[in-house]
């Protein structure tokens, strides 16, 4: 039997890459207002608002500036001059200490896709990224791209973390190589991110059946909350929330030695409950012009997501 929402998944992913489609709904004159729920605005300012708001209401943040797989290196140097500002202007409105907001960076944005010497110019630019974070009193973890980055991300990641221990890294959970990369991490001092994973990837290195994921994400759970590093559980699924909840408590984990997280805008309700009930959680914050590669993975998870979004488009 053909599954309706596995298929549509792989459209939206495959429509993801399409820069015709893409400049069909960057021009729509409504999209931008439907983007909102997803990405609360252009500019730095807005970024700032955004994580001001969160933390009144006790939750943490990390910000992405938007962009991914540049092959032009003078943007690949606004993609690293936009996080300078951005942790700047955390710092100045008083956001940044203890790491209450950081910053999340593709290395695809900041050169990794460049002809030559790619890695090593994302390299310096994260480089770069983090000598600010460490100015600001905070933190820079690692989003991680299609699995042909993985080994690359990874390398940059030992690299940084030499001169900043506390550089952390994504894992998705979809990957058949991630739990093992989970073991390599889950040492003293090393921040993981573990995500189910959100791009469209061949069966010969990812499982494709939800079941098989969310199995994946359990024994990669298990790996992290049994090590001494510091787990971040990134997903909005309520059984692994619960799951992850349990196996903190299992390993005797204090509230400050992991953390849940979740993308701005989804849940929201559910993010106020758990940072009241005294757990931490943070809000991934994603900003600037260049929305539309992830807006597409935002509906490609979730059919009511499409739906908001068409129906938006369709009331303006
Ligand atoms: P999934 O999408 O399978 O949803 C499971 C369940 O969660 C649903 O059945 C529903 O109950 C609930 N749910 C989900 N969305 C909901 C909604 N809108 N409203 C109500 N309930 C909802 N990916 C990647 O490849 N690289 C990366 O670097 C990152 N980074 C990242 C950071 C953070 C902080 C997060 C939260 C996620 C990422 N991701 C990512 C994205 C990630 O891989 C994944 O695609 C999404 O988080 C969706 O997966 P879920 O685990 O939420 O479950």
């Amino acid at each position: 039997m053909v599954d309706a929402s596995a298929v549509l998944r792989q459209g939206l992913l495959q429509l993801s890459k399409s820069d015709q489609v893409r400049s069909v709904i960057e021009k729509a004159p409504v999209s931008r207002s439907v983007v909102k729920r997803f990405v609360p605005g252009d500019a730095t300012a807005d970024a700032v608002r955004a994580a001001g708001e969160l933390a009144a209401t006790g939750r943490l943040t990390t910000i992405d500036y938007l962009g991914e797989d540049t092959l032009d290196l003078a943007q690949a140097q606004a993609t690293r001059d936009a996080y300078l500002a951005l942790l700047s202007a955390l710092s100045d409105a008083g956001l940044t200490q203890g790491g209450r907001s950081e910053v999340s960076v593709k290395l695809s944005a900041v050169g990794q896709y460049l002809p030559g010497d790619g890695e090593k110019i994302a390299l310096e630019h994260a480089r770069e990224i983090c000598e600010a974070a460490a100015r600001a009193g905070t933190t820079v973890t690692l989003d991680m791209e299609d699995h042909t980055t993985t080994d690359s991300t990874l390398q940059v990641l030992r690299e940084l973390r030499q001169d900043f221990p506390w550089v952390g890294a994504v894992l998705q959970a979809y990957l058949h190589r991630t739990e093992a990369d989970c073991r390599d991490l889950a040492a003293a001092g090393s921040r993981v991110r573990l995500c189910k994973g959100a791009y469209k990837e061949p069966e010969s290195v990812a499982f494709q059946a939800k079941e098989d994921v969310d199995r994946s994400y359990v024994r990669c759970l298990k790996v992290l909350m049994a090590g001494e590093g510091y787990p971040m559980v990134a997903s909005h699924d309520p059984r692994l929330v619960e799951i992850a909840g349990a196996l903190a408590a299992k390993h005797g984990r204090a509230a400050d030695s992991f953390e849940y997280q979740m993308l701005y805008g989804i849940r929201p309700e559910e993010q106020r409950r758990i940072a009241d009930r005294g757990d931490q959680m943070r809000v991934y914050i994603p900003y600037g012009e260049e929305w539309y590669g992830y807006l597409m993975r935002r509906m490609a998870e979730r059919p009511a997501n499409t739906m908001f979004f068409l129906r938006g488009l369709a009331t303006k």
